[in-house]
């Protein structure tokens, strides 16, 4: 009997969710006997938003190494969409598969996109050229790679706020004991990269203890502005397991409501 196999190689880098559309209509174009030999070679998934205008944002990456966008995300979006960026220069720091980033740059702003994490670096590049954008992609713990720098209008970050290290292959770093890490660096070091009536868009959280938060921005900003105050819970969250959850209820910084764990969350404005 005569079998023909055709193998292919699927999600090495898909250009949108339409490719897999297209594939599966070729296949139902094949003679019967055929056999169909589908190899995948990794694990790309996609992520879309519906934007505020009714546009979309997909994204493509391996979410097992790099974040996969949250409702905090989401946020940044929604806040992001009520400011004029055209033609400023903007840099989201922990860019992650690059929702904030490629956000800014659509609304026309020059991107800079970092993370500590190779692999979301080159995420973040890849999904803006997929949508025909382009913002640079730079490797950096924290900002470190900007010192130099004086000419940002924007920076942006979506913190991690898990404490420690949560996933080696997804943050190769150890975020401290409240999850400051990255959020500490970037409140004390923002201000010496922007410009001079440049802003810092980022959230802490109650588990991170928002009085040391206030003390920083204190300390290193000559004001800031609460954009949004939300109380929320942790459902539909996966990176936050149970034992973390019951330990910030224990402690106080977060509490129960219907069931579930809550947290707040506040979005920021700081002003250099
Ligand atoms: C909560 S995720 C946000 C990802 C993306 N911006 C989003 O909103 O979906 C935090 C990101 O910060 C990155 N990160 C953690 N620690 C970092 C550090 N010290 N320097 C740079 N990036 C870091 C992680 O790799 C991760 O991509």
């Amino acid at each position: 009997m005569l079998v023909d196999v055709l193998a292919l190689t699927a999600c090495l880098q898909p250009s949108s969710k339409r490719f897999y559309c297209h594939f599966v209509s070729l296949l139902a174009l094949l003679p019967r006997r055929q056999e169909v030999i589908v190899v995948t070679t990794s694990t790309v998934d996609f992520f879309s938003l519906e934007l505020p205008d009714g546009g979309l944002l997909e994204l493509a990456a391996d979410f097992s190494k790099v974040y996969r966008p949250t409702r905090y995300a989401r946020r940044f979006v929604e806040i992001l969409s009520e400011q004029p960026l055209d033609r400023c220069n903007v840099l989201d720091v922990g860019c992650g598969s690059g929702i904030i980033g490629i956000f800014a740059a659509m609304k026309g702003a020059t991107v800079t996109c970092c993370d500590l994490n190779q692999y979301a670096v080159e995420c973040a590049v890849s999904n803006a050229a997929r949508l025909g954008l382009r913002v640079a992609g730079v490797v950096s713990d924290g900002l470190d790679e900007f010192a130099k720098r004086r000419d940002f209008d924007l920076v942006v970050c979506n913190p991690p706020s898990s404490p420690g290290q949560v996933s080696p292959e997804i943050t190769p770093r150890d975020n401290g004991e409240l999850g400051r890490f990255l959020l500490d660096s970037v409140l004390a070091g923002a201000p010496r990269i922007l410009a001079p009536n440049g802003r810092l868009l980022t959230c802490s959280n109650s588990e991170q203890d928002w009085s040391t938060t206030e003390g920083t921005l204190a300390a290193n900003w000559a004001g800031y502005r609460i954009v949004a105050d939300v109380d929320e819970s942790f459902n539909g969250l996966a990176q936050f397991p149970p034992s973390q959850l019951d330990a910030w209820v224990r402690s106080g910084v977060c509490w129960l409501e219907n069931g579930e764990v809550m947290h707040n969350v506040r979005y920021l404005f700081a002003y250099r």
